[in-house]
């Protein structure tokens, strides 16, 4: 599915709203041949005013400085302020210049941990999301972010951090996202959940703030198209078929197929489970009446199926989908997706985004940086009133 709707994820917005003879589907590779190669460059500047265009970004992939972590040795940093309230409100700032820039389907991963001041938890993570809901914000995910390991921790008291979070922001319900690509691409299922696991990679040092290009590539996976059209901004969306083969690894799977094939159940009643869309054909009959989506045939089928199958039956909901094309606007002015990291430090955003065929765009106040040179510890005099218990 791509232009994500709860209500209505059968069509992408493109071609619901759009006059039918206007819109239409065809390839990526129809497109492809009009595009120059991938490429990213890096602008020196604030995260706050990037002098970006408007609508000019489809996905922001990003990890600012936490709180009070580090000091980057520039007077316009972020992550130093005095307080925690002092820092969201920071970040509001970027919030509000990253609607700017995005596009109206566009979304941001928000790559945040949480810093302990006088031995406790501040909460930042809920902090800056409680922030973004106050100024219009979705949040779409809190997805977990665990290592296998990471920098032993001197408390005796506590157990030590292994997670981050990655927020994923929307500004809009129809905001652009992929999860049938996902999921194709993680291989464990239609949705592969809402924890990462990604270890640090090789190259950064146990104590630099990690930012694997895996975390990147699955926030462009989900969250840019491969390709937009420059004339309208839309981009171009996964057009799918449902199948009704499901996964014969997964005993539940084969045992419903059995079931299935056993009692005759025709391809009606296997799309009729798949219209109702929820593993309760009870349920689905009374979240769908009045919407006009499923008839009372639908919802006969459905039943009989549901007789069947007994808890088997959202088995079915989970069957494989096969992408019959990308939807096509007609304007004919083909571009790449586009991703902007505003803290772009070293720019694994930018190589991982230009890796999977997207454009990257990077901000910092000290672009491409090397981490290692960065102090662990903010020595910043004018920050005294900011000192903290790591403990
Ligand atoms: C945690 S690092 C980002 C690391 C990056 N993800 C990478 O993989 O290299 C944070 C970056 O934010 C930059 N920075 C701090 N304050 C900034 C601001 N106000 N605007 C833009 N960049 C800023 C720092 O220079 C630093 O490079």
């Amino acid at each position: 599915m791509s232009l994500a709707s709860e209500a209505d994820d059968t069509k992408p917005s493109c071609v619901k709203k759009r006059n039918l003879s206007a819109v239409g589907v065809s390839s990526l590779a129809d497109w492809e041949d009009h595009l120059a190669p991938a490429s990213s460059h890096v602008v020196t500047g604030d995260a706050r005013a990037t002098g970006l265009p408007n609508n000019s970004v489809d996905l922001i992939v990003t990890s600012p400085p936490y709180w009070q972590k580090r000091d980057y040795g520039h007077e316009d940093q972020i992550g130093l302020e005095p307080t925690p309230q002092a820092y969201v409100e920071s970040m509001m700032e970027c919030l509000d210049e990253w609607k700017r820039v995005l596009r109206p389907t566009g979304s941001v991963f928000l790559n945040v941990g949480d810093t302990y001041y006088n031995r406790s938890l501040m909460g930042i993570p809920g902090l800056l999301e409680f922030g973004a809901v106050q100024r219009g914000w979705l949040i779409r995910n809190r997805i977990i972010w665990t290592k296998d390991g990471g920098m032993p921790e001197p408390a005796k008291n506590r157990l030590a951090n292994r997670h981050e979070y990655i927020i994923h922001l929307a500004m809009k319900p129809s905001y652009y996202y992929d999860l049938v690509g996902y999921s194709e691409y993680m291989g464990n299922g239609a949705n592969p959940g809402d924890v990462w696991k990604i270890n640090p990679e090789r190259n950064m040092g146990a104590h630099l703030a990690p930012f694997p290009q895996e975390l990147v590539r699955r926030a462009v996976k989900l969250g840019c198209p491969e390709q937009v059209c420059s004339t309208c901004n839309k981009p171009r969306s996964r057009v799918f078929e449902r199948t009704d083969q499901l996964d014969p690894t997964r005993p539940q799977a084969r045992r419903a197929m059995e079931l299935a094939k056993e009692h005759g159940l025709t391809p009606e009643h296997i799309r009729a489970i798949q219209a109702t869309g929820v593993s309760d054909v009870g349920k689905a009959t009374k979240f769908q009446n009045g919407t006009g989506r499923n008839s009372a045939d639908v919802q006969r089928l459905a039943a009989e199926a549901k007789a069947v199958l007994g808890g088997y039956f959202r088995e079915f909901t989970f069957a494989k989908k096969v992408t019959t094309g990308w939807t096509d606007c007609g304007h004919g002015t083909p571009a790449r997706g586009v991703v902007l990291d505003p803290f772009v430090g070293t720019g694994t955003t930018l190589k991982a985004a230009v890796a999977l065929g997207r454009d990257a765009i990077g901000v910092d106040l000290v672009p491409l940086m090397h981490e290692a040179e960065v102090p662990a510890k903010p020595e910043n005099p004018k920050r005294a009133s900011a000192k903290r218990s790591a403990r």
